[in-house]
């Protein structure tokens, strides 16, 4: 099959670089011109585990390829994804979908007999059905079903683990309405049924729906155990070991219940909150999801305060080494990171920040106060310290040399809002340990 891949985004250039490596012909496409010289010299714009390799094998082979014209790109494809950005639009939190709309436009007026335009970025309820009409208004000769379908096939990847979510999913979402869509779709998707992948067809709204859906009950668990963490820490229990005895059981599951500093990432913050504006809309409020955005904020905004109390409830003049900055380890990613609220926080309460993330940094420099201190590794942000915070649960800080580091420290004060180590362990070694719902 022939892939049109609209946008070189996360989703759009693992998606693009999967189906290569699936065996289809793909050609992504970016109106970023410096982003396409540089995926064509094989510089890839993200860091994510494995992807640049993938990319080269099948630069390589011939099957992947990078354009800045869609006009090129569309007319040879069986189908054509639409994977651009659809950002928290600002005041309301409904998605913006003008990248989405204005590519649908250049799509209907590139596309060259039958084609399938399916929209692979989150987009919400009714996207299908305006991105069909906006088809049928450029090309008024064009019947869906004949000349081309739209369908929805939402990707449920996860940063840092990318490649392997995309060729290992626990399901693939196809909303179709026509046999001819669902032909193309289940052909692209061929590979990975010979390890048996589900393919679950539904309409296209359902299918929209599914996303948000998935994203807001997973966002809605880690929402529930972080208050249960809360909870433990008053009565003196454990959370990791209520998540394990909750988690045994088949109808809970034990993944996503890992209490932290609060959600992040580009997904969960804004599609929650998409979520509950187009419930809103339809006269039909997801309560729940509604709670759940607000309490994740003020979560986040609260870490600031857990590193006060440990340091005996005031800030000022201390300060502190954060470890870890993006919104979780394996990406470089710092979209709605605990750390643009913990950072700033500690800053404005009169603390002197030394921070260290292994691939954030970068990103940071352009979010984070000026007056953050980058350091070169975790005992170079130690130096000095009054407090050591983790705040990603990066592999690299998993094993630190802990009497180096309480060698290094003003004060042995460790922070650990991803409960990676073990409190008795901390204790015997000296440190004052605080973590995230344990005793
Ligand atoms: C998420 C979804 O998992 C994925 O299916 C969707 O396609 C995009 O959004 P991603 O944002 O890459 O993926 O990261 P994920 O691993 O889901 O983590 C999101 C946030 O939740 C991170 O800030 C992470 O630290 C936090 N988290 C996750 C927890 O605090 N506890 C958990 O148990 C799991």
């Amino acid at each position: 099959m022939r892939v049109a891949m609209i946008g070189t985004g996360y989703v759009g250039l693992v998606s693009g670089a999967c189906f290569s490596d699936f065996g289809h012909t793909v050609v992504c496409v970016d109106k970023n011109a410096s982003k396409i010289e540089r995926l064509e010299r094989g510089e890839i714009p993200i860091y994510e585990p494995g992807l640049e390799k993938l990319v080269a094998k099948n630069v390589d082979a011939g099957r992947l390829s990078f354009t800045q014209s869609l006009a090129d790109a569309v007319p040879e494809a069986d189908a054509v994804f639409i994977a651009v950005g659809t950002p928290s639009r600002r005041g309301d939190g409904h998605a913006d979908l003008s990248y989405v709309y204005a590519a649908t436009e250049e799509i209907a007026a590139a596309i060259n007999g039958y084609t399938v335009v399916v929209t692979k970025s989150t987009v919400p309820v009714g996207t299908g059905s305006e991105v069909e009409a906006i088809i049928k208004k450029v090309r008024p000769d064009f019947l869906p079903g004949t000349h081309f379908s739209v369908a929805s096939n939402p990707e449920f990847l996860r940063e840092g683990a990318a490649i392997d979510d995309f060729k290992r999913p626990d399901r693939v979402v196809v909303g179709a309405e026509d046999d001819k869509a669902r032909e193309v779709m289940s052909e692209l998707y061929r590979p990975l049924f010979i390890n048996e992948t589900p393919i679950v067809f539904t309409n296209r709204t359902t299918s929209e729906l599914i996303k948000y859906a998935a994203n807001a009950f997973l966002a809605t668990k880690i929402t529930f155990i972080n208050e249960i963490a809360d909870l433990c820490e008053k009565v003196g229990a454990n959370v990791q070991q209520v998540a394990k005895g909750i988690g045994l059981d088949g109808r809970i599951g034990k993944k996503f219940l890992h209490a932290g500093p609060g959600y992040g990432g580009s997904c969960f913050p804004k599609d929650t909150l998409a979520l509950v504006r187009t419930a809103q809309d339809h006269d039909s409020p997801v309560r729940i999801v509604e709670a759940v955005v607000d309490i994740n904020k003020k979560r986040k905004e609260g870490m600031v305060d857990r590193v006060a109390a440990a340091l005996g409830g005031s800030l000022s003049g201390k300060t502190v080494a954060v470890l870890g900055l993006t919104f979780k380890p394996n990406t470089d990613d710092m979209r709605d990171s605990p750390s643009l609220d913990l950072v700033p926080g500690l800053i404005a309460a009169g603390a002197t920040v030394r921070a260290h993330d292994p691939e954030g940094m970068g990103e940071a420099k352009h979010l984070l106060p000026e007056a953050v201190n980058y350091c070169d590794g975790p005992y170079h942000a130690s130096e000095g310290a009054d407090a050591v915070v983790i705040l990603t649960e990066w592999e690299s800080y998993r094993a630190l040399d802990l009497d180096r580091v309480k060698g290094l420290l003003n004060q042995p004060v460790f922070v650990d809002l991803r409960n990676v180590y073990d409190s008795a362990t901390m204790t015997a070694k000296g440190f004052v340990y605080s973590s995230i719902g344990r005793p």
